[in-house]
């Protein structure tokens, strides 16, 4: 049984006072029981991940916390970056590895990509590997070769008991932040050939225990039909995640 999780990218948005508020009200909108038909994980940037952290511990339910990026290095003269052993003493427990955003604007490959998540499963960190295919390669009908070559350049090799803990997140990058989002059907055909890849590299038994996440403007009005797909195991959410009730909304719309 895969645990269905909705993950909050807040992306560079809010500072850790506007963290805090939205905690309280998200904590408002949840009902204990809601917390039993997803695990609720938050990603807000790293200068609000400890108030998120503290703020979300005491809670009834459990919120995890995740980060957007990391470095894969464990320390040194990286200006600017964080290392995987900080967010672990944040008691951070997820970090979004490769998302489109990483990969196009600040040019991240798949080889550095499959070191952040040998860095993250090494210091007891979850990677949520994002994978997907822009509007061009989707024309020219190549989405199934590009989700498997960033699937196998950043999960392959991996220990089939280390990587049954990945999360997978298939966000097709025309449907980011665009409004525009794949159909249940055509995100359910994605997913599952994605499960398809993870059961070449590891086993069917291993590849039916990794939890894969649709991604690209889910709301509250398009979540249950997404995640009602055999295959699709919750949202990575954008946009939707940065208002507590529409946020809440895409909880209670998971199984
Ligand atoms: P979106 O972003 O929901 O705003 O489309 C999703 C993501 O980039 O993770």
């Amino acid at each position: 049984m895969r645990t269905p999780l909705i993950a909050g990218n807040w992306k560079m948005n809010k500072s850790h006072l506007e963290a805090i508020h939205f905690v309280e009200q998200l904590a408002h909108e949840l009902a204990e029981h809601d917390f039993t038909r997803a695990e609720v994980v938050l990603c807000p940037p790293f200068t609000a991940l400890r108030s998120v952290q503290t703020t979300t511990e005491d809670r009834h339910g459990s919120f995890g916390v995740g980060a957007q990026n990391m470095h894969p290095a464990a320390e040194g003269a990286f200006t600017g970056e964080v290392s995987p052993g900080m967010l672990k003493a944040l008691r951070v427990k997820y970090v979004i590895l490769g998302h489109s955003e990483r990969r196009e604007l600040f040019g991240e490959t798949d080889g550095f990509v499959g070191e952040k998540v040998r860095a993250a499963f090494g210091a007891d960190l979850v990677p949520i590997l994002c994978c997907g295919e822009t509007d061009a390669e989707r024309e020219a009908g190549e989405t199934e070769q590009k989700v498997a070559r960033q699937v196998r350049a950043a999960l392959g090799g991996l220990k089939p008991d280390v990587a049954r803990n990945a999360v997978v997140a298939y966000e097709p990058i025309w449907a980011i932040g665009t409004g525009k989002t794949a159909t249940p059907d055509d995100a359910q055909a994605t997913i599952s050939y994605i499960r398809g890849v993870l059961g070449e590299l590891f086993s069917e038994e291993v590849a039916a225990s990794i939890r894969i996440l649709y991604g690209g403007s889910m709301k509250s009005g398009n979540a249950a039909a997404l995640i009602g797909q055999p295959d699709i195991d919750g949202g990575l959410v954008g946009g939707a995640s940065l208002e507590a009730a529409e946020f809440a909304a895409i909880v209670k719309a998971a199984k």
